[in-house]
């Protein structure tokens, strides 16, 4: 069977820190109550000369670069956001225009579930033996759309973006299981109002009309202990695996305390759980590709290694896969990408033989 292996990633922050002293002299809240709540200590947020495209592209780049394709070498880019630039065109067209290349370009909508999202959408194209090389990423800037008056809101959002190379290989790398679900009553607990086309927004009809972000915190937090613990077990079960194969969780940060909820459905202890959520706070769909990075570059994950990303999001959406890490079998020489030559089994794709395999 064909397997999409994850062969390259970037991810992307804007330089602008703002910090839990920032906010307590913005609103009426306390580093103690954030930290406390939260978990969250600092957030990146976009300057003037930030966007969406501008971080998904250089977060596409190093990724491009760590697979080392260029643009003109993928079939597809797909990219989870919530907060795309503007409406029409989609996103990953303006992500294109930056990188270059003719590859099929189209967004997907799964709010903070979005990556996970796009992961599964992306892996399904090569894994149908359709495509070779997809370019997935989240991104968001969830803070152009926060109300910086309102303490309930403002304090849990940062902006980023990750993305990842999808390549196919006969070996089992990329996602092993995926589990998808949503919860469409719920949407009335976390959206944006209006941005879209149910009727002509206009002072007139909306007198009240606020474009920020709203949300009943209780109500995400209740759903997201439940949803994130189940669909991470979910995930494990469909894979074929148990709790003690899995090298590292990668979960959606959005809130320390949903994270902690999670790792204890598992039974997996703390240093099995990658948490930057202090640094970062809830960067949406990209939260989990920043976290992969942050996990690579730690060096924690090794050829190999079983990895589950797990998230949550608006909708109310829900979404997670076991990854199986690692390039095995991937074509890496020129030969072997054009399709005249086959990688040998059980070597990383560059020739040197995988770790464990003879
Ligand atoms: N500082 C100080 N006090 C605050 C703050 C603040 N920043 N915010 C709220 N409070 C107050 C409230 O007004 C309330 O006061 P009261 O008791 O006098 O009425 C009190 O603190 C408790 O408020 P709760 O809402 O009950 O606090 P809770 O423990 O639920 O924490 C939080 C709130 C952190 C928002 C939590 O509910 C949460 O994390 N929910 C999940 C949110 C989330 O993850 N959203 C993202 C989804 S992903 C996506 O798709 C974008």
């Amino acid at each position: 069977m064909r397997h999409a292996a994850i062969t390259g990633w970037g991810m992307a922050v804007p330089d602008r820190v703002l910090t839990n002293a920032d906010l307590e002299r913005m609103v009426e809240t306390s580093d103690e109550w954030i930290v406390g709540r939260t978990g969250i200590k600092e957030r990146r947020i976009v300057g003037p000369g930030d966007s969406t495209t501008s971080l998904a592209t250089a977060a596409s780049r190093l990724a491009l670069d760590r697979a080392g394709i260029t643009a003109d070498e993928l079939d597809l880019i797909i990219v989870g956001t919530c907060t795309p630039d503007q409406f029409l065109v989609s996103q990953a067209c303006l992500v294109q225009a930056e990188l270059g290349g003719n590859a099929g370009a189209f967004d997907l909508g799964a709010a903070c579930s979005g990556f996970v999202y796009a992961l599964a959408t992306g892996s399904q194209f090569i894994q149908s033996g359709l495509y070779r090389r997809v370019l997935v990423v989240g991104v968001d800037t969830l803070t152009r759309f926060v109300d910086y008056a309102d303490r309930t809101t403002c304090i849990l959002f940062g902006d980023g973006a990750g993305a990842v190379v999808l390549e196919a290989t006969d070996e089992q790398r990329g996602l092993l299981s995926t589990v998808l679900g949503a919860d469409g009553a719920g949407h009335k607990h976390l959206y944006i109002p209006g941005w879209g086309a149910l009727v002509p927004e206009s002072a007139e009809l909306f007198p009240e009309y606020r474009p920020y972000l709203q949300m009943n915190g209780q109500e995400v937090f209740r759903f997201a202990v439940r949803v994130m613990g189940d669909a991470a077990a979910e995930a494990v079960e469909k894979a074929g695996l148990t709790f003690a194969d899995i090298d590292m969780l990668i979960p959606h940060q959005a809130n320390l305390r949903i994270i902690d909820a999670a790792a204890r459905r598992l039974d997996l202890p703390r240093d099995k759980v990658w948490v930057n959520v202090d640094r970062y706070g809830n960067t949406s769909a990209a939260s989990i590709p920043i976290a992969l990075c942050e996990a690579e570059a730690a060096g924690r994950l090794h050829e190999g290694a079983n990895v589950v990303f797990v998230a949550f999001g608006g909708g109310l959406s829900w979404a997670a896969g076991a990854v199986r890490w690692g390039t095995a079998g991937v074509c890496r020489d020129a030969a072997c990408r054009d399709g005249s030559r086959k990688p040998e089994a059980g070597t990383t794709g560059t020739g040197e033989r995988e770790p464990g395999r003879l």
